[in-house]
């Protein structure tokens, strides 16, 4: 109960004074009039004074006192808000179901009938500015924790990273990108043919009857009488003949086996690149400018290239290609046994009975063919004194292509 000290009056009447005082209670609309009464007794105990009230009226509300009191809170606290935990509060304060908002249109009931638009709008208008401002306050501060949480989560990047591990090419697969594009530059496509071959494909069929003695040069594993694990790409080229007409100019890479002791420059699998050409009128000096275009390319347009005179069942005439050394530059060395020479290939003119064999007349048709060991290829390009490297898959090996 709240005393507004004026007006007041007194009055002594006979032993008591009477003190009438206006009052407010609590709520602003409730006014009136309360009368103390105080007995002027000398003795203490008959000094309790009592009350009564008249008058008293409990006005319509006016609340718009009361929203601009709102008003000014939510602006003093929205303004000085931490942070979303405490604005989280204010609004559940202000703005939440039984927020103090809230609570204005509730008593809405109270207030006389003329004020309500009025209030109503007020209301209204409070209510929409502290739902503004809690937006406006809320993003101001979600982008300030973004921004502080980002300034902590700034990379370092004196940091050394997490290394990758980047797989390289074997010198094998650089080898045959390089041969592959070398020879479809000059018209040639590529053919495959079966690692377990026919003993026909693999000999009979290239001139090698069974009981010659070349058979016993290239010894194999056999899977039974009839297959083995072919011992060089040679028979593509019957497989090619038998199933294209000529013109013919293909090369065959691919995984050939013998029954070879494992050392430094044997292994009982290697590898092979075989070529072919047949068509009309294809002669020696083909073969040699084809060749030529290879070493050079592959080997450095420096070397040297020497035809030896050589043999094989499947060639007529037949020849061994040496380039000049790399190591010694043809003076002689260890790497080339004093001979200024490193062996390459092997080639030759197709022999007739190959091409009659494969269902070509040899009076119509001529050509070449030459196979050389991919792994050597390798070896001598990049300096590798052992063949069994180019197979172990050791990563300090392969990194270094
Ligand atoms: N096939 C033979 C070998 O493995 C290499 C060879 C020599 C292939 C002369 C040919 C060639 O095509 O004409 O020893």
């Amino acid at each position: 109960m709240k005393f507004t000290p004026e007006p007041r009056t007194e009055l002594i009447v006979g032993h008591f004074r009477v003190i009438t005082l206006k009052i407010q209670v609590i709520l602003p609309s409730v006014c009136g009039e309360v009368t103390r009464v105080v007995p002027r007794s000398s003795r203490p105990f008959l000094r309790t004074s009592f009350f009564y009230a008249k008058n008293l009226e409990v006005s319509k509300l006016d609340l718009l006192e009361e929203i601009k009191k709102i008003e000014k809170e939510v602006e003093e606290k929205f303004e000085n808000v931490k942070d979303l935990d405490q604005l989280e509060d204010l609004r559940v304060e202000y703005l939440g179901k039984k927020g103090k908002i809230s609570q204005i249109f509730s008593k809405m009931g109270q207030v006389a009938d003329e004020k309500k638009p009025l209030v109503g709008k007020e209301t209204n208008i409070l209510k929409n500015k502290a739902q503004k401002m809690y937006e406006e306050i809320k993003a101001k501060k979600e982008k300030e924790l973004k921004q502080k949480r980002l300034k902590a989560e700034t990379i370092d990047i004196t940091l050394p990273g997490a290394k990758v591990n980047v797989g390289h090419k074997n010198p094998f697969t650089h080898i045959i990108d390089e041969v592959v594009e070398l020879f479809l530059g000059m018209g040639f496509s590529i053919e495959e043919g079966p690692e377990v071959e026919n003993e026909y494909y693999n000999f009979a069929a290239l001139n090698i009857p069974e009981d010659h003695p070349a058979r016993d040069l290239q010894d194999t594993l056999y899977v039974d009488d009839e297959y083995l694990l072919r011992t060089h790409t040679s028979p593509v080229q019957i497989r090619t003949m038998e199933k294209q007409d000529p013109p013919i100019r293909i090369i065959a890479p691919g995984r050939v086996y013998r029954s070879d002791e494992l050392d430094a420059s044997h292994s009982p699998n290697f590898h092979q690149i075989e070529g072919l050409v047949i068509d009309k009128d294809i002669s020696f000096s083909d073969l040699k400018g084809v060749i030529a275009e290879f070493v050079h390319e592959i080997y450095g347009e420096e070397r040297k290239i020497r035809f030896r005179p050589s043999y094989f069942p499947f060639t007529e005439p037949s020849a061994e290609v040496d380039v000049s050394c790399n190591v010694c530059k043809g003076e002689g060395c260890s790497f080339c046994s004093y001979t200024g020479w490193v062996e390459v290939l092997g080639s030759g003119m197709v022999h007739p009975n190959v091409l009659r064999m494969s269902g070509l007349d040899p009076d119509v048709y001529s050509g070449f063919a030459f196979g050389m060991g991919w792994d050597r290829i390798a070896m001598l390009k990049y300096d590798i004194d052992d063949i069994r490297v180019l197979y172990e898959n050791d990563k300090r090996f392969i990194h270094q292509f």
